[in-house]
């Protein structure tokens, strides 16, 4: 283990994270955003995500960490019929994601409530597909997680966790790390990410493999770095000064790169499955 200062822990704090960070979707829509105007791929990161496993007609889908819900929105004409259910740690993201899907067709909610993936209040074998996007890195206990992400899954399910590798984001986190003295995309790879959680996974899952999401990122607007970064719980914790500092020291680095800062993407998913 690595010694957790307090900020640090503000990432798998269920207070701070239900609170704070995720109380609303402001936050996560700000890094979202970001993703939205610079990430290019011949293949954009929703319909990637999609097509990474088989969506059984008519199967019973668990989303965990669901957030705002906004796979949903942009997947579900890609998809069969399904039963979704929503859940979250956080009342706000429940909210919010429940009144995304609701809307959607071919997507029929069977059930939105806040609930921690460390306690999964489903019966064994209950869904044939269970999504925890971008979530188990905020997770105390990930093993913990899978092991109940395992027990809820039917026999031949299949559990698709999004996360992001150490270099994700690599520009931004250096900016951050810079001014604010430290950033929570590093902590990210430790807990549950690229090289972490394949073991992770492994304590609950039979075949546990990681697909990598070829994309780029050029940033053009150093105001959405700030955004960015603002977003975060580095952000949060920053005094004014600091954030003055901070707009000075993206506003510099657009200018020393000639307005334009590529950053490195690094996000992917595990697809886990039961064997035998
Ligand atoms: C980075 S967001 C990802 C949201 C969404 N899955 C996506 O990919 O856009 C992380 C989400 O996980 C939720 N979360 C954090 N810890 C959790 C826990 N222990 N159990 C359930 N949800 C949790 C947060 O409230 C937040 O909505």
């Amino acid at each position: 283990m690595w010694p957790v200062t307090r900020r640090e822990g503000l990432g798998t704090d269920p207070e701070y994270l239900r609170q704070r960070q995720y109380r609303d979707p402001t936050n996560l829509n700000a890094r979202i955003a970001l993703h939205a105007k610079y990430s290019r791929a011949d293949e954009p990161w929703y319909p990637w995500l999609a097509s990474r496993i088989e969506w059984p007609e008519g199967g019973d889908v668990l989303d965990v960490g669901c957030g705002t819900g906004a796979l949903w929105v942009a997947i579900a004409p890609l998809l069969p019929h399904l039963r979704l259910t929503l859940t979250d740690l956080s009342d706000g993201m429940v909210e919010a994601a429940a009144d995304a899907v609701a809307a959607l067709d071919g997507v029929d909610l069977v059930g939105a409530l806040p609930c921690d993936v460390q306690e999964l209040p489903f019966p064994d074998e209950s869904f044939d597909v269970v999504v925890a996007n971008h979530m188990l890195y905020h997770v105390p206990d990930p093993a913990r997680a899978a092991a109940g992400l395992a027990r809820v899954l039917r026999p031949g399910g299949v559990l698709m966790a999004a996360t992001n590798g150490p270099r994700h984001l690599d520009a931004v986190a250096d900016l951050s790390r810079q001014v604010l003295g430290w950033s929570p995309l590093d902590l990210v790879d430790r807990r549950f990410g690229s090289t972490s959680g394949a073991s992770i996974l492994g304590t609950a899952f039979g075949s546990v493999e990681w697909q990598l999401h070829p994309a780029t990122m050029l940033c053009t607007d150093p105001g959405d770095v700030v955004a960015f970064i603002a977003s975060t719980a580095a952000g949060q914790e920053a005094s004014p000064e600091q954030h003055r500092a901070l707009r000075d020291a993206v506003e510099a680095r657009f200018r020393d790169a000639g307005g334009a800062v590529p950053v490195t993407i690094e996000s992917g998913c595990f697809v886990a499955r039961q064997v035998g």
